[in-house]
This record gives structure tokens, sequence and C-alpha cells, in this order.
């Protein structure tokens, strides 16, 4: 067409930056605006990559203090965390990566908005551009990628210093006596393991009777018991219904979920991890004609079109699954229907990692899922302690499960807690990808000695027989 783009992405995180890389190579001319100062959306920024770079310095430390002498290493004099170089190796982690995608996109000739974005009519994307200023981007279609925030917990406001939220726990100025966090899903559990390797009190109150909601109960439980074994404090079945701040901390009123006599908490930091919210504030989305789901995701049809023409949404704004790669793997998608292709995400093999130590990881059904569908299904476990690496490395923790129909023996799920579980789902996932069954698992040669031969055994004990059990 004659418009000086043929797409803008609002947005450029995971979905909206790999969307944006995606369109340019199919040729198109493509515009990107995000409000941030840095390309990479949450993600790069204030989510995964600065909780990894932290989660794998702590992990060290803790190693260093509680594994080295195991191991045969003496440290003379104490082994002590120095906070501020540790954060300002996470920053550096950061800058180094958001200005990947900054040389990326000067590489596939696409333009950076620097801005806050809204849609003036279809066709029209109107910037409240950083600098001061407004401009106008006319094109043929839009991509909204504008993520999410943390949900707000009424009553538990958070001022950035004594109550955080995922963003202000990424960078304490210094490791709290004792940090409550509220919900134990995700960002509890790895932001706790944090504070907690630095040597917080981690107090964890969670509403539901159980931790990481989704996951394969199995692996929830045996995820509360090692991670209690490492100093975390769990509080199931619990809200809390009050904070108050003094000179001190805070003070939590935490009450059963069910009601009943509530009990103070008192704590130097707080983190609210609750579940996050789609982002879709002055967008401009009711005067389009962009209609919301009950919970406020943007709606979109399979083809990630909304319900206004030549606007299309992707990410974590439309909800599922809200994680780096699904919003990537949506991004490539829409790319590849505007270009005519056939742009598909396969909703059934995304896998989802918790990065606790060990790792937790997961792809397919859970048990209790199967179970409820009826499926008649066979299950196969392997445990770390009987694999030979897992030994030579003191990472004997957890195992692996996998989940297959009993008919056709086709793998439905795998869960996996253990020692470097997000990188060893990875098999599991492009064998789902090709219809594996778990005889094809484990007619694959699995190289010796690998933590990943336990995935092989899994596989062997959905079949009755394992070589080393
Ligand atoms: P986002 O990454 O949220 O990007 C949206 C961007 O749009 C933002 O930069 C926002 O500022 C911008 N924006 C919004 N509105 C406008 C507007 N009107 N104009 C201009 N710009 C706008 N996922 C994983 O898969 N693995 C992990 O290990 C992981 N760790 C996480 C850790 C933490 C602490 C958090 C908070 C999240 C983590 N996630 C992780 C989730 C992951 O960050 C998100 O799923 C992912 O970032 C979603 O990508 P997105 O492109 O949809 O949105
Ligand atoms: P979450 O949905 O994983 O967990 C929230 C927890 O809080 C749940 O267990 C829930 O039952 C509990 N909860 C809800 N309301 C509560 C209340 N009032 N009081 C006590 N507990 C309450 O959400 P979380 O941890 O905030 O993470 C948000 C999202 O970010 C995740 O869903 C995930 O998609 C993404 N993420 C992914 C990571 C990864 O892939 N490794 C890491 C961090 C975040």
């Amino acid at each position: 067409s004659d418009n000086p783009y043929d797409l803008v992405v609002i947005g450029g995180g995971p979905g909206g930056y790999v969307c944006a890389i995606r369109a340019a190579q199919l040729g198109m001319k493509v515009a990107c605006v995000d409000m941030r100062k840095s390309l990479g959306g949450t993600c790069l920024n204030v989510g995964c990559i600065p909780s990894k770079a932290l989660l794998h310095s702590t992990h060290l430390f803790a190693q260093a203090k509680h594994e080295a002498a195991d191991h045969g290493i003496k440290i003379s004099g104490a082994v002590r965390p120095d906070l501020p170089a540790m954060m300002a190796r996470k920053d550096a982690v950061v800058k180094a990566n958001t200005e990947g995608i900054a040389y990326l996109f000067k590489k596939h000739r696409i333009d950076w908005i620097s801005g806050m974005g809204r849609i003036d009519h279809p066709g029209e994307v109107g910037v409240a551009l950083h600098d001061g200023g407004d401009m106008t981007l006319i094109t043929d279609s839009i991509v909204l990628a504008t993520g999410s925030e943390t949900a707000p917990l009424p009553d538990v406001s958070v001022d950035g210093r004594m109550i955080v939220d995922s963003t202000g726990a990424l960078s304490l100025s210094k490791v709290p006596k004792h940090l409550t966090v509220i919900g134990a899903g995700v960002i509890g559990l790895e932001l706790g393991s944090v504070w907690s390797r630095l040597g917080a009190k981690v107090t964890v109150v969670e509403y539901l009777d159980h931790i990481l909601p989704h996951m394969d109960g199995e692996v929830r439980r045996q995820t509360q018991r090692i991670l209690k074994k490492q100093g975390l404090e769990f509080r199931l079945s619990s809200k809390v219904t009050a904070a108050k701040k003094t000179t001190k901390g805070v003070t939590l009123t935490v009450e059963p979920a069910g009601g009943g006599e509530s009990e103070n908490v008192v704590s130097d930091a707080v983190l609210v991890a609750i579940g996050r919210v789609p982002h879709s504030l002055g967008l401009g989305l009711d005067k389009n004609g962009i209609e919301r789901t009950e919970r406020g995701f943007i709606k979109v049809n399979e083809r990630y079109e909304t319900t206004a023409k030549g606007i299309y949404a992707i990410g974590d704004v439309i909800g599922g699954m809200m994680l780096a790669h699904k919003a990537e793997e949506e991004g490539v998608a829409v790319a590849e229907i505007l270009a005519g292709q056939a742009g598909h995400v396969n909703y059934d093999a995304i896998p989802s990692v918790v990065y606790t130590w060990p790792e937790i990881a997961a792809v397919g059904k859970t048990e209790e899922q199967l179970k409820a569908a009826g499926t008649d299904y066979k299950v196969g476990s392997f445990p770390f302690t009987a694999n030979g690496r897992a030994r030579a490395q003191n990472d004997t923790d957890g195992f692996v499960k996998i989940l297959a129909d009993a008919r056709t023996d086709r793998v439905l799920g795998c869960h996996i807690i253990g020692p470097s579980a997000g990188d060893l789902i990875q098999e599991v996932v492009v064998g789902m990808e090709f219809g594996a069954s778990a005889e094809d698992l484990f007619r694959s040669s699995h190289a010796h000695p690998q933590l990943g031969e336990s995935i092989k055994e899994a596989a062997l004990a959905v079949h009755g027989r394992p070589l080393h059990m």
C-alpha cells in the first residue's frame, strides 16, 4: 500500500519485538512503539532476565556456602554476598540484552518509536513521544502487544520500598531480615528463593491449600518439601486482610482462607505476587470497538484479530499462559498471517519452567487434567537419585514423570523437578510437536552420563521396564 508503514506494533516486549522482526524479515515496513526507555518489555527489563541473573548469582552463592565442603573445597573466611555488585551485574546483563534488541531493530530497519502509543483510528497510531511532542503513524495493520502488570491487592498497596511488587523485589537495596511473600506462584517462589538464599527469613502466604496452582500435584508437593528444607516457610490456605506500616516494617493481618481467627505477621519487607493483569489503559480500545473478556484481556480469534478490522493482539494482553516464549510464538504467527502465510501456535506443547533450584518444568497435561478428562493414561517416573550424573553433581533431588496415552503410547505430558529441568524438558516438547510416543523417546540414544537419561528412563518406565531402577 502507499501507507508509510505496513505494520505498527504497540509494545516492544517478547511478543511485540519478535513480531516486528519477523514482519521485517517478510518484507514489511515496520514501526514498534514502546513507552519504556529500552526495548524488551517486562521480560528483558524487569522480568525473565533480571530474575534469572539474580537466581543464578544466588545459586552460586548458596552452593559456595552450603555445598563447597561436600565437593572437597575449602573456603577460608566467611562466604558473603556483595549485594551492590550482584545488582550491578544484573543491571549490566539487562542492558546488554535490551541493547541487543535495539541492534536487531537497526539490522532489520525497524523504526523504534519511544513513547506512549494509542489507537486514534484504525490505521492510525498516535504516540506521545518520550522526548515531548506527539506524532501520528499511518499504517495498514496494528498489533497490540502491551503486556501485563502486577495484579494489585486491595489493602496492601505497593509503595516500592517496604511493600514491593516483582520490580521492587529485583532491586532491594539490602537483604531484608524477614520477607513475607503474598502468593506462592512462580514469582513468589523464584524471588522468595533469591532473598532466602541471601539470608532473609522468607514466609510465603498463599490463599489456596497448595503452591504453584496449575502444576502437577506430585511436583507441587515435592517442590514444597524441598523449598521448606531450603528454609522457606509456607502458610497455605491463608489470606492477608490488612497491612499496617510501622517504623520497623509492615504488620500483615493474616486470616485462614475460610475465615476464623486472624494473626499478625511482622516483616521488614512484603512482596505482592498474586498474579498479573492485562495492560491496556489509554490504548483507545473502547472507542475503536475492541472488545475485552470479563477479566480484561483483549479478545482475539484464532488469527489474533481483535473485534476491530486491521487490529491484532498477542502476548500477555490476550491472556492464556503469560510467558515470554508464548508471546514470541504469537508474534511470529501474526506476522506470518499478515504476510499471507499460515501462522499457527500449538498451545498443547508450550513448556513452563520455574527457575528455583531444583528447577521445575512442565509441558502438556497434568495427571489431574487427564483424570478429569477421563483419559486412559500410563505413568512412568524416574528419580534423579538413580541418575549417575545427578549423583556426580550432588543434585539428586527430584524426578521425571512422563504421561502417555494407554492405548497409543503418545506422550501427553511431562513433569520434571530436578537439576536443569528447564533444559531437559525441551526434548519432550520437540517430541510432542512430532507426535512422539514414549517408545520414540526411549529408543532415541541419550548421551551418557547426562541428566537427560532420566527422561529416557521415565519413558521406559511407562512400559514398565526402566534399566536403572
Ligand atoms: P511485555 O513484555 O509486558 O511488553 C509489553 C511492553 O509494552 C512493555 O514494555 C510496556 O511498557 C509496553 N507498553 C504497554 N502499553 C503501551 C503503550 N500504550 N504504548 C507504548 N508501549 C506500551 N516469562 C517466561 O517465559 N520466563 C520467565 O522466566 C519469566 N520470568 C518473569 C519474571 C518476572 C518477575 C515477571 C514479572 C515476568 C516473568 N515472565 C517470564 C513473564 C514474561 O515477562 C511475560 O510473559 C512477557 O514479558 C510477555 O510479553 P509481552 O510482549 O506480551 O508483554
Ligand atoms: P501466579 O499466578 O503464578 O501465582 C499467584 C499465586 O498467588 C497463586 O498461587 C494464587 O493462588 C495466589 N493468590 C492469589 N490471590 C491471593 C491472595 N489474595 N492472597 C494470597 N495468595 C493469593 O502469579 P505470579 O507469581 O504473580 O506471576 C505472574 C505471572 O508471571 C505468572 O503467571 C507467569 O505467567 C509469569 N512468570 C513466569 C515466570 C517463569 O516462566 N519462570 C517467572 C515469573 C513470572
